[in-house]
């Protein structure tokens, strides 16, 4: 008899397991959106992704041309427009490039055709050099080429992405 007893949920037993389920849910209800809002910011995709308008593709000539654009970035809980640069340009082949200017070394930004150099991407910082294509030339301090915009053209216009590393020497 004492044994069927042990095994048997008491009515006391029974309404705290059930307040306390009902509880913690209605707990965890209320938190959750209260996580999700303090969270959300940080896990939303910085807008990098996103494509802008930069020039017009019958502007593009041979000679790489200095342009620069605005993306929209997040930061945390904050919306920041952000500057963004590129070589933009025709190669030997007739296809666009458009070329980060920041140097794959330590981070200076490479102007074209400085000085004594021609037909080349200067970096001044450490006299970092990369050929015609941004493909980094061997000797000199940065070990790979600049990087290389995603592009897109819409009804003639270039539009640029994300600017991804490349395969060098
Ligand atoms: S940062 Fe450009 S060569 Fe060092």
């Amino acid at each position: 008899m004492s044994e069927k007893k042990n095994n048997q949920v008491s009515r006391r037993q029974f309404l705290n397991y059930t307040l306390t389920g009902v509880g913690g849910f209605m707990g965890a209800a209320m938190v959750a959106p209260m996580v999700g809002m303090a969270v959300d910011p940080l896990l939303k995709a910085d807008g990098s992704d996103d494509f802008q308008y930069v020039m017009d593709v019958d502007e593009i000539t041979d000679e790489p041309q200095r342009k620069t654009f605005y993306i929209d970035q997040q930061d945390g809980w904050y919306d920041t427009e952000a500057e963004r640069t590129a070589w933009i340009y025709r190669d030997e082949n007739g296809d666009i490039l458009a070329l980060s200017p920041i140097c794959t070394h330590l981070g200076c930004v490479v102007d074209w055709e400085t000085g004594d150099h021609g037909n080349e991407f200067f970096c001044p910082c450490h006299y970092g050099r990369y050929d015609q294509n941004g493909v980094n030339i061997p000797g000199t301090p940065p070990e790979g080429p600049l990087h290389a915009y995603e592009y897109q053209i819409e009804d003639g216009r270039l539009y640029l992405g994300r600017a991804n590393p490349r395969e060098g020497a």
